[in-house]
């Protein structure tokens, strides 16, 4: 078997105040799948990507996730930094060096994955708002990302877009062999997932069958 593309073991995460998020939370999710993290609000699964990401670093415990990584927001507007879509795509290519043809070469290709080629030179504050999040995709494919993170990126969309969103995911995974971690809070979502992890409290309470886990969380709880 394979290596899996996200493996965290016994991590543990307090903020500076001395709050404690995760506590010894373990977790692995295979390569080429598509797995979804929930949990109520607090629970830990917005600190649980970043430091998947490594834009924090934990107190103790392993980290061992395929490189690069790509991460996407719930708010694209905290992502999307350039006026125009191929501009924005072309942006996070600035640190590799490559030569103007590679670049656009790139974007095309990014902005293609994700059925938007035709706005590579729309402004971005003429897209909706899951255009703009399909945008932060062909961001990180444009960088070759081979890992997604998604912190609950469907949570400003409405149940159309949400769902498209959602599907253009798992079509992105199955059909480019990448792995992704989706945060959400909306059940109908888990519909296109491999599997999903249940977060309490910074502890991985219950793992796997996307189905079975929807029915849990619809008998005892409002996520
Ligand atoms: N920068 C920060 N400094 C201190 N505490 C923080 C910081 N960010 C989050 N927290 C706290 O860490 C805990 C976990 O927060 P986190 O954002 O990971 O939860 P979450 O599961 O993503 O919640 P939500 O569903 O509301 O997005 C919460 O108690 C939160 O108040
Ligand atoms: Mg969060």
């Amino acid at each position: 078997m394979t290596d899996p593309a996200i493996r965290v073991q016994d991590l543990c995460f307090s903020w500076p105040s001395g709050a404690k998020v995760l506590q010894s939370c373990s977790l692995e999710v295979p390569k080429g799948e598509f797995w979804m993290l929930l949990g109520t609000n607090g629970s830990g699964k917005s600190t649980l990507l970043r430091l998947l990401a490594g834009l924090l670093a934990p107190q103790s415990g392993k980290i061992q996730i395929l490189q690069p990584v790509g991460f996407v927001f719930q708010n694209p507007d905290h992502q999307l930094v350039m006026p125009t879509v191929g501009a924005d795509v072309a942006f996070g290519l600035v640190e590799e060096n490559l030569s103007p043809a590679e670049v656009s070469g790139r974007v095309e290709q990014a902005l293609a994955a994700v059925n938007l080629l035709s706005l590579s030179r729309r402004p971005i504050y003429a897209l909706s708002g899951g255009q703009k999040q399909r945008i932060a995709i062909a961001g990180a494919i444009a960088r070759r990302s081979e890992v997604l993170l998604l912190d609950e990126p469907s949570a400003l969309l409405d149940p159309d877009s949400q769902m498209d969103l959602v599907g253009q995911v798992q079509r992105l995974v199955k059909s480019r062999g990448l792995t992704a971690l989706w945060v959400t809070h909306r059940l109908d979502e888990l519909n296109y997932a491999d599997g999903a992890f249940l977060l309490e409290q910074g502890l991985v309470v219950d793992r796997g069958e996307p189905k079975r886990l929807k029915a849990r969380l619809l008998q005892t709880q409002e996520l």
